[in-house]
């Protein structure tokens, strides 16, 4: 009897081991697909395919804004299908057309790695064609004029009612407010935005950049709300409309001028070298030549050869960690003791004469000996690099 007891005691022990083990492979197995995240992949890296794959975007984008934004998502893999007007196409394959007979290197960086397709979205047929594309795709973006968009009938209702997981992007000069309606450029938006009226220097006109932070910077921006939107919908299983205005776009990387608008309130920019100038702020930001934009002084100094190159310029930020390294550097080792020049507020009045003394150290040497030498004792420097010297 106690035999069987015993026998009977092991055989359930050994069941319930074995449920045990399979309930623990069963919850672990399930964990994995329980939350809805696929489980890690055992590719090695980089051959798990690439972000975007598989999804399908329907770029109905021209010039320069929308097509950096729908080319930076066709190189995170997504398909992107071109949609161009038939006989016309992107204005950009004819402008500034380097080699006779082809697209122009304008049109071609900002659209590789994309399908093209030519579509009347005007015609019968091409609104058939344009409504079965949108069925298909994951997102449509555009940056035609206001307006244009509805008047070929793609509105927002109609596609989301053709597909309610598209989402609508779209890049337009201004946000809502008296210029919504405003066709705009690359310097519109610089000029609007605020970077213009605070780029150059105090006694000159207003200076636009030859950085496209209206375009490309727009392009960006709607690049990250398109992803967010395409993550959003991974819960909501809906789309959604995506807007970038280039004025906005431009102001948010010119935000720290606006910082230093709100902070004009409250007393002089004392990190202006017009403080120390002695010239007095007026209301608005003002234009601060190559001064920092931060809390470390900067500015622009010569190098050997600027005579005869107009590029042989370092720019030479006094960051305060290295401040004694500079003074040693420079011949000043009285600077580092001296109440007038050793700590950073005391510094700030008297920045003009201290570039002008770093400048007469600069240019003894080619900015590539200054960015070498300045380098290795952390003193961050950057040379002004020509694009024939980067291309
Ligand atoms: N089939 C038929 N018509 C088409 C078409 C197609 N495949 N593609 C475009 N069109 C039509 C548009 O519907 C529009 O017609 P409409 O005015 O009758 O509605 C027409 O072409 C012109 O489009 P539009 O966007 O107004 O081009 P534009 O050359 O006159 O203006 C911009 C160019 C850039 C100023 C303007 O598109 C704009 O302000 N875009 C928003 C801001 C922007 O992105 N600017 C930066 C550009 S880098």
């Amino acid at each position: 009897m106690a035999k069987r007891k015993k026998a009977a005691k092991a055989k359930s022990k050994a069941a319930a081991k074995k449920t045990a083990k399979k309930v623990v492979k069963f919850t672990a197995k399930k964990l994995a697909a329980s939350n809805g995240l696929p489980r890690p992949s055992a590719k090695p890296w980089g051959q798990a395919g690439r972000a975007l794959d598989g999804v399908r975007i329907l770029d109905f984008t021209h010039v320069q804004s929308g097509p950096t934004c729908t080319q930076l998502l066709a190189y995170m893999g997504a398909d992107c299908i071109k949609v161009e007007r038939p006989g016309i196409g992107d204005i950009t394959r004819g402008q500034l057309r380097d080699v006779k007979g082809a697209d122009s290197l304008y049109f071609t960086m900002l659209n590789g790695s994309k399908r093209s397709i030519t579509i009347d979205s005007k015609h019968a047929k091409g609104k058939e064609i344009l409504d079965r594309l949108v069925k298909l795709c994951d997102v449509l973006v555009e940056n035609f004029a206001p307006g244009a968009l509805d008047r070929m009938g793609l509105t927002w209702e109609h596609i989301h009612k053709l597909n309610p997981r598209m989402i609508v992007a779209s890049v337009k000069g201004f946000g809502p407010g008296p210029y919504e309606d405003c066709k705009v450029y690359e310097n519109v938006a610089q000029c609007a935005g605020g970077s213009a009226s605070t780029t150059g220097f105090r006694d000159g006109p207003p200076l636009v950049t030859g950085s496209q932070i209206g375009d490309s910077g727009t392009g960006l921006h709607l690049a990250l709300g398109i992803v967010s939107a395409l993550y959003q919908r991974n819960r909501t299983g809906r789309g959604q409309r995506v807007l970038c205005a280039m004025q906005d776009g431009v102001l948010n990387l010119a935000r720290v001028k606006l910082r230093d608008q709100q902070r004009l309130k409250h007393g002089p920019l004392t990190e202006y070298s017009q403080y120390g100038e002695g010239v007095p702020f007026g209301k608005a930001t003002p234009r601060a030549g190559n001064d920092s934009g931060g809390g470390q002084p900067g500015w622009i100094l010569k190098c050997k050869g600027w005579e005869s190159d107009p590029d042989a310029y370092i720019y030479f930020i006094t960051q305060a960690p290295v401040w004694t390294a500079i003074c040693d550097l420079i011949g000043k080792p009285e600077w580092k003791t001296d109440p007038d020049y050793a700590t950073p507020p005391a510094r700030l009045p008297r920045l003009r004469g201290i570039f002008d003394a770093i400048e007469q150290w600069t240019m003894t040497k080619t900015k590539f000996e200054v960015m070498e030498i300045c380098n290795k004792q952390d003193i961050p420097v950057g040379p002004i690099l020509a694009m024939k010297e980067i291309a």
